[in-house]
């Protein structure tokens, strides 16, 4: 009895210590002690890298839509550099500024200021509006496959666009040789791209991917939508959204669910999943003001034609529009309610027939019922979320 206790005792000692070197060999292991002491004066980052893989839920992926999987080393890179202001010609201004994570990564400004001072043109895209970002815009993986990004649908790829933002002289206004000296100048980076990369080599394509990575790992589908959705999909997998109240719901969220499933799931997606048309023009303007996608391609059919945003965390995103006109969510119902103005190029979703601005006409109800149903597609978590966070110390 007693050798057997004894012999208890021991194995229970051997297998703690097993368990503890190999958890203590696998922290030392990850990054060299003498790495993370440098990464440490800096940057508060966990001693491995965070997950940034997500696994969309079940309501999600009925739709056919998958994630691609993302290189933790290169998304931690891409974290360090999305929120680094060196990475800006005056040293002011990262990724971040105008993509704040609290917002759902928009600005909550009209137009975002860059560099200098320098005012934008346009209101800044939440990049927590979509489900995922691979699983919405495609991935550079497989080419330009998926839906093109800025208001005006002029980038084809993550990487593309994040180039875009660094060299525009109203956000980052770097030069190619710029990127690349600025990231040299600071030393948390020779260890970071030595993980991702395995060597220390420093390029543009490299901070591009690196950055493109990192977003790539952004997703947001934890709202009460979701929730709800993803019950919803257990019993009736083909009509989960059409007339079936969600139980979680209250009647308002309901009520709001099926005028916005009437009247505007058309072209912002009754699943949150993605948009029905890439561009469209939503009436804002009789003449055009700004050309959106007719300033890229110069076709008049094109012209005032805007990318269709998806809704997620719309309640955090405000101002709203292309130009940050509204800046609340009732005056943007109001405008689909009153304010549609008759454009040649207005989408027939928003026509009387003809050359007639529709008028949805919504009661006072309707409005706060649909009002109520956009809130339900906040996604608390993406807010406070620590891979996504600031690693600056
Ligand atoms: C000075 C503010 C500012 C900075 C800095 C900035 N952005 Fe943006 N971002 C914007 C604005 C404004 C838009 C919309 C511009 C447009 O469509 O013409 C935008 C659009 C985007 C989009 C397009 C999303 C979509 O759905 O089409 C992505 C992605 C993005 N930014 C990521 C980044 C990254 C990554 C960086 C850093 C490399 C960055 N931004 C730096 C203001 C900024
Ligand atoms: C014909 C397609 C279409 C329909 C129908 C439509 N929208 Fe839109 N919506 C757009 C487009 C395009 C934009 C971007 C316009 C711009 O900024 O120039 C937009 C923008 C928005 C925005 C601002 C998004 C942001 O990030 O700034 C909100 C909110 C919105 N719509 C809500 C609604 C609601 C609610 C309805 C139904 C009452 C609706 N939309 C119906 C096409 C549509």
């Amino acid at each position: 009895m007693k050798k057997l206790h004894l012999a208890c005792l021991f194995l229970g000692v051997l297998i703690l210590a097993a368990a503890c070197k190999r958890d203590s060999d696998f922290n030392y292991y990850y990054y060299e002690p003498a790495d993370y002491a440098l990464l440490s004066q800096y940057l508060n980052l966990p001693d491995r890298p965070e997950n940034y893989q997500s696994e969309l839920p079940n309501h999600l992926m009925a739709l056919g839509l998958s994630v691609r999987p993302v290189d933790y080393d290169k998304a931690t890179l891409g974290r360090v550099l999305f929120y680094d202001k060196k990475l800006s010609k005056d040293g002011t201004i990262s990724c971040a500024s105008c993509h704040k994570q609290e917002l759902a990564f928009a600005d909550n400004a009209k137009v975002s200021t860059g560099v200098f001072g320098r005012v934008g043109d346009r209101n800044s895209i939440a990049l927590g509006s979509v489900l995922s970002f691979s699983a919405y815009y495609g991935t550079d993986l497989f080419g330009p496959s998926g839906i093109p990004f800025f208001w005006d649908n002029r980038a084809n790829t993550a990487s593309d666009q994040n180039m875009a933002s660094m060299t525009n002289p109203k956000e980052m206004d770097m030069s190619h040789a710029d990127i690349v000296n600025a990231v040299q100048a600071q030393p948390y980076y020779e260890p970071l791209f030595r993980m991702a990369y395995g060597s220390n080599q420093i390029t543009e394509a490299r901070v591009s991917e690196a950055i493109a990575e990192f977003v790539n790992g952004i997703g947001s589908f934890k709202s009460k939508f979701d929730v709800e959705a993803e019950k919803a999909l257990g019993y009736n997998a083909y009509s989960y959204l059409e007339k079936n109240n969600f139980s979680g719901f209250s009647a308002a969220e309901n009520r709001g669910k099926l005028i916005y499933l009437e009247n505007c799931a058309s072209c912002h997606s009754a699943t949150q999943s993605r948009p029905e048309m890439m561009k469209a023009n939503n009436g804002l303007d009789a003449t055009t003001v700004d050309a959106g996608v007719g300033g890229i391609t110069n076709a008049t059919d094109d012209m005032a034609m805007f990318k269709v945003p998806l809704l997620r965390n719309i309640e955090l995103t405000a101002p709203y529009m292309h130009d940050g006109r509204f800046n609340t969510l009732e005056e943007v119902v109001e405008h689909y309610s009153t304010g549609i103005q008759y454009h040649p190029n207005l989408s027939t979703e928003l026509r009387a027939g003809g050359a007639q601005a529709k008028k949805m006409n919504f009661s006072t109800q309707d409005k706060s019922d649909l009002v109520a149903f956009l809130k339900t597609l906040t996604d608390q978590e993406l807010l406070t979320d620590k891979r996504y966070a600031n690693p600056f110390k």
